[in-house]
């Protein structure tokens, strides 16, 4: 039990990446405050991750909104009495994937940046105010991506992930005099969460295990990226065993950007 007796706030839950992972971080003993923009998806989460006897609170929080991001902070401390993880998940694609720089709209750019940057802005902000208030340090997790370190999945959308990896850096500087650490996963292409049905990009099964399998080809090991790839890696930076690592940003990409 890599986790036990930590609580863990986990951004984006409903889904993909992040409900993989609340499930991982609760397998592994931390309770954890499931918070999604869609409160039917966190419920969902909550409920598996009780079906299989761990401890979870759903919460609705969008994380472009500084008082949802407070909210759901105290939440945690409200449930479980202190905060020790904050993984700042949530992310969405450019609204019609394919689309090149000038396709955007500024309210495109405007959501965009408002998501991804500053939902990852807003949970590190809080995440370090309430870990600096208990003493004691903290974990920050971030989603960025392989399209924040090369020109891959959208320029503006690529544009946002960079900036979470150059707040990660930041963030993990600023923090290591307090004992907070702050560590990225920046995963490829993942066809079988809900993150290209967001952005334009559904079909029946068949059509999808395509996309998957033309993913899979573009990466030097050869098979797609799953959510639960992510959560393995997740799992690993926010726990003791990590203790030493900070202001990393870790490829969960099948060696895409290695080569
Ligand atoms: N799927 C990919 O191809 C891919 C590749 C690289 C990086 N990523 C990143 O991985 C992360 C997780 O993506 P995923 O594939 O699991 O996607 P997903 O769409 O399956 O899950 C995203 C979750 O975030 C929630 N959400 C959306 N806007 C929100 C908001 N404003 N506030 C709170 N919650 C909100 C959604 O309801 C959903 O539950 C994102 O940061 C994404 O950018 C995804």
């Amino acid at each position: 039990m890599l986790l036990e007796d930590k609580n863990a706030l986990v951004m984006g839950a409903g889904s993909g990446v992040g409900a993989a992972t609340a499930l991982r971080f609760a397998q592994e003993g931390a309770k954890v405050v499931c918070a999604d923009i869609r409160l039917d998806g966190a419920e969902e989460t909550v409920r598996r991750i009780q079906a299989a006897g761990g401890t979870a609170v759903a919460v609705r929080c969008d994380v472009s909104r500084e008082q949802d991001t407070i909210d759901a902070v105290r939440t945690v401390v409200d449930e479980f009495g202190r905060l020790d993880i904050v993984f700042n998940n949530v992310g969405v694609p450019t609204p019609r994937l394919g689309d090149k720089l000038e396709d955007h709209t500024v309210e495109d750019f405007q959501r965009l940046v408002a998501v991804n940057f500053g939902g990852v802005f807003l949970g590190c902000k809080q995440a370090v105010i309430q870990f600096k208030r208990q003493g004691g340090g903290g974990v920050i997790l971030n989603t960025g991506s392989v399209a924040g370190l090369v020109a891959w999945g959208g320029s503006v959308y690529g544009a946002t992930k960079g900036a979470v990896h150059q707040l990660t850096k930041a963030v993990a500087i600023e923090g290591a005099p307090f004992g907070i650490r702050a560590n990225a996963i920046c995963p490829a292409g993942m066809p079988y969460t809900n993150f290209m049905a967001a952005g334009g990009l559904a079909g029946p099964p068949d059509a999808m295990a395509k996309v998957a399998e033309q993913t899979a080809q573009t990466h030097p090991l050869g098979r797609a990226i799953t959510a639960e790839d992510c959560a393995e890696a997740a799992v690993y930076l926010v726990s003791d065993r990590a203790a030493n690592v900070t202001g990393a940003l870790l490829p969960v990409d099948g060696g895409y950007v290695a080569r």
